[in-house]
């Protein structure tokens, strides 16, 4: 294939794997039904609650909940649209998908690399399905088997960014990929151009400010960003025939909003705070409102509160799916994995200093104190859990000395050191 082959030629193609047609396996249960369209299943969710009795001393009752799941058969075709598109993150993720739909390969100094999805939870993990009736061998099948799924291939990809660089060039700004790579993918991600966004200055870094050349008109919350952005969704939805879109922000990571009474503690606080320009309510937290009200699913991979109280209470009222809380991706889940291994071996932590040093635009934004903040809570909170689940180990206020330093060491580029 040549290299800059349109990605339409290829798309979707047999080669390198698209949605499945015809699932891997089937359930033999009277518990799940299949139709043409969706596979219904009941499930019982076993559980033990536990109460105290009078003289303090604990009782198990096993309880059994009945959920009922309905899944649609045909996956539709997905759109993801990222806020922050030109970013480290956004740029890497969607030439990593150029590269696998196209199947292609490219030199590096250690020989010849071949695009693959290892690293991905979805494409890369596997998970027992069962035992084999005569062997008795395990059976584990590709997670991305277990039910229907859009492939990644076939996702469309677009979204925002407050700077206007095309994706080739944010690709070099990035300074993640492999030339050979960039390379083959260079003219494709040329003419892909993120929309304009919303820029409310005080909630990311002043050091921000000189790649935001790509902003809508005003720099406080209103409702005109909400409805632009809505337009963009249903503009990108219309002109490649999708089925659903998903938003995603891996935009840069904001300082925390205060939460205040009257303005962002209930939903129609939050609407109405939206829609008086209040300084309290961030970007991502409008793109959330956004998508709630348009039934999008919003992903949050920054660690910043967006969704205050009023934006959960708006996500419950529109049944809307969002979630979300930092990705969580490296050091974070390192740190998580390990804790959780010495806490559950009996071993008492005392102490753990966390470690980074970043010379992307990440560490750049949170080289500055309010949004180095948000993330500092977020990867000292990952061990609470583990901490207040041991009181062998640890008294009810006790807590393992925790210290979390970022530094943004300009010459370490994207190769992350934690
Ligand atoms: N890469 C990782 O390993 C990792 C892991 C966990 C969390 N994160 C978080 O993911 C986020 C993105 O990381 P990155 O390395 O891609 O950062 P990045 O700085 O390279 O990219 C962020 C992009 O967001 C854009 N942006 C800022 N505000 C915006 C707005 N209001 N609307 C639209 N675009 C906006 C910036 O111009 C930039 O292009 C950060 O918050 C980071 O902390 C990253």
């Amino acid at each position: 294939m040549a290299p800059h082959a349109s990605s339409d030629v290829v798309a979707n193609g047999a080669v390198n794997g698209s949605a499945r047609t015809a699932p891997l396996f089937t359930v033999n249960s009277p518990n799940v039904v299949y139709t043409d369209s969706e596979i219904k299943s009941q499930y019982v969710y076993h559980t033990t609650e536990v109460t105290r009795s009078a003289d303090n001393k604990l009782v198990a009752t096993p309880k059994a909940t009945n959920y009922h799941f309905k899944v649609d058969r045909k996956v539709g075709k997905v759109g993801v649209m990222m806020v922050g598109w030109g970013g480290n993150n956004g740029s890497t993720v969607t030439a990593g998908l150029i590269a696998n739909r196209r199947g292609l390969s490219w030199e590096t100094r250690e020989g010849m690399r071949a695009s693959n999805y290892y690293g991905s939870v979805v494409m890369g993990s596997t998970i027992k399905l069962g035992t084999d009736a005569k062997t008795g061998e395990e059976i584990n099948i590709p997670f991305h088997d277990m039910l229907p799924m859009v492939h990644p291939n076939d996702l469309v990809v677009g979204g925002w960014d407050i700077s206007s660089m095309n994706l080739a060039d944010a690709m070099d700004r990035a300074q993640v990929l492999e030339p050979g790579l960039k390379q083959l993918v260079r003219k494709e991600m040329a003419e892909m151009k993120p929309l304009p966004s919303i820029y409310y200055p005080d909630f990311i870094a002043a050091n921000q400010e000189d790649r935001a050349d790509n902003v809508l008109e005003g720099s406080k919350a209103c409702w005109a960003h909400v409805e632009q952005i809505q337009k963009d969704m249903r503009e990108f939805k219309a002109q490649n025939g999708l089925d659903k879109v998903v938003v995603m922000w891996t935009a840069n990571t904001e300082r925390y909003a205060d939460i205040v009474p009257g303005v962002n503690d209930t939903a129609d606080n939050l609407l109405a705070a939206i829609k008086d320009g209040h300084l309290e309510v961030s970007p991502s937290t409008v793109f959330a409102v956004a998508c709630i009200l348009d039934n999008v699913p919003f992903i949050n991979g920054s660690p910043q509160n967006t969704f205050v109280p009023g934006a959960l209470q708006l996500a419950e009222k529109y049944g809307a799916f969002i979630g979300g809380d930092d990705f969580k991706s490296g050091q974070t889940k390192m740190k998580s994995a390990l804790v959780d291994f010495l806490i559950n071996a009996g071993i008492k932590l005392t102490s753990i200093a966390s470690y980074n040093h970043l010379g992307n635009n990440d560490g750049k934004n949170l080289s500055s104190q309010k949004q180095f903040r948000s993330k500092e809570i977020s990867k000292s909170n990952v061990v609470d859990d583990m901490v207040a689940a041991n009181r062998i180990l640890y008294a009810e206020d006790e807590h393992p000395d925790h210290t979390v330093v970022i530094k943004y060491m300009p010459a370490v580029g994207d190769n992350k050191r934690a």
